[in-house]
């Protein structure tokens, strides 16, 4: 088992250039089947979610070769969804309104992803089926066909970003007009409508809680560079602040009235946004916060669990509210064997200390993993953060960036 090892107390200096967002191009990736077409996504990220995409794509007969240029092309052939590479990533899912959409319908094994939360999937069926798909769900898999294939209005309860993305992968080539109300509104979700537009696909309203598609016949082939991963953007920018130092972050992917930035700023922080670059300078005197995080435009959930490392380095006490994830704040337990302070009630957490020490400590999710990244460069002594493999799902070797900005940090086996 690999391990990151950290020697911490080195403030952060110099520049980093962040990857292409990862939320963004699993959706493009998914977004391939519809089309016969060439597609190629320029510069992808090289993170695991990525290639179990591609590999999810072989399955359909489709071949995605390349590793930063990914170039998809070839038929595509109707194929059983393998469970043990579903149960790999969330996104999976993401093959049921794609599959839908070309084949009719779908057998897709229940998508794994990260132990967060329950994560199911009933908000996609339920909006699937109102749009005239029949579901069956079984035991670990759901069989889905489409028994008429017309446009039609449909509300989301709740904007959740994975329902919304399958939706759009069904309504882009149905026939006439579909009304999709309650929809997610994040950056990403206006990158992908923008991917499908350059598909030829007919959408209006991204961005707003209402989008109307207006199905087509056929999509062709696109080139696109989705856009600049705005929670890696943000790992950075909390990781300065958490050292301390001063940064120049490349491919900025957050926007100017970005949540984020404000509770840096509330933090102590000095930012200062350019044309796709991003520059902060980490106060000494660390003030605390309160966030609640929500769909977009609140405060991303991929966010708060750096922004509790933030708080464990803070003076006084920040409170930290979960609205999306039940399950987010396992990360606290590692933090606490680091020295940060935390009283916990259900989904809102107080979190302080004013400094960690180093400890040997366990990734359980992605954003967990990361934001224990940043407790060790920010830690007094060596830290050991166990379970790198969750945090290569998301960030392209986090090791060589933070070295090239001035910290200890090296990846190895754990012995
Ligand atoms: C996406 C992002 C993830 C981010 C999340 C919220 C990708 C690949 N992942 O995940 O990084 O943290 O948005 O911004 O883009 N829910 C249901 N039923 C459903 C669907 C969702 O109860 O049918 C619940 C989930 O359990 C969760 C909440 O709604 O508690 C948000 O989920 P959703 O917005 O769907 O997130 P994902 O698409 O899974």
């Amino acid at each position: 088992m690999d391990s990151y090892v950290i020697e911490g107390g080195k403030k952060l200096y110099g520049e980093v250039r962040v990857q292409r967002s990862k939320n963004a191009v699993l959706p493009m990736l998914a977004g391939a089947l519809l089309t016969e077409d060439k597609i190629v996504l320029r510069e992808c990220p090289a993170i695991t979610d990525v290639k179990i995409m591609k590999s999810l794509l072989s399955v359909f007969s489709k071949t995605a070769s390349g590793e930063e240029t990914v170039t998809i092309e070839g038929e595509s052939l109707r194929a059983s969804l393998p469970s043990y590479l579903c149960a790999k990533l969330r996104a999976s899912s993401l093959f049921l309104g794609a599959c839908l959409a070309v084949f009719g319908e779908v057998e897709l094994p229940l998508p794994g992803g990260c132990a967060i939360g329950k994560r199911p999937i009933d908000l996609h069926l339920s909006a699937l089926r109102s749009l005239g798909v029949s579901v069956v769900e079984g035991e670990g898999f759901v069989r889905c066909r489409v028994t008429r294939r017309r446009g039609g209005r449909v509300v989301l309860p709740y904007p959740s970003v994975g329902a919304t993305e399958n939706l759009l992968l069904y309504s882009v080539l149905s026939e006439g007009e579909t009304i999709l109300s309650g929809v997610a509104r994040e950056p990403e979700i206006v990158d992908f409508v923008s991917f499908l537009k350059s598909m030829g696909a007919k959408i209006r309203g991204a961005g707003e809680s209402e989008m109307v598609v207006e199905g087509v016949s056929r999509l062709r082939g696109t080139e696109y560079t989705p856009m600049f991963d705005r929670i890696e953007c943000g790992s950075y920018l909390i990781a300065c602040a958490c050292t301390g130092g001063e940064i120049e972050i490349l491919g900025n992917g957050l926007q100017k009235k970005d949540l984020l930035l404000a509770k840096l700023r509330q933090n102590g922080c000095k930012i200062a946004l350019g044309n796709d670059k991003i520059q902060i300078k980490a106060s000494r005197d660390k003030m605390p916060f309160s966030l609640r995080t929500g769909p977009y435009p609140a405060f991303a959930t991929d966010l708060h669990p750096m922004m509790g490392t933030l708080a464990a380095l803070s003076g006084g006490e920040s409170l930290l509210v979960e609205t999306v994830f039940e399950n987010r704040f396992s990360y606290l337990t590692e933090l606490e064997r680091m020295g940060a302070i935390v009283h916990r009630n259900g989904n809102f957490a107080f979190v302080g200390g004013g400094r960690l020490h180093g400890a040997t400590v366990l990734a359980h999710d992605l954003r967990g993993g990361a934001a224990l990244l940043l407790a060790g460069l920010s830690a007094e002594g060596k830290t050991i953060v166990l379970h790198p493999e969750y945090i290569d799902r998301g960030y392209t070797q986090p090791e060589i960036k933070f070295a090239s900005l001035g910290a200890r940090i090296e990846r190895k086996p754990y012995e």
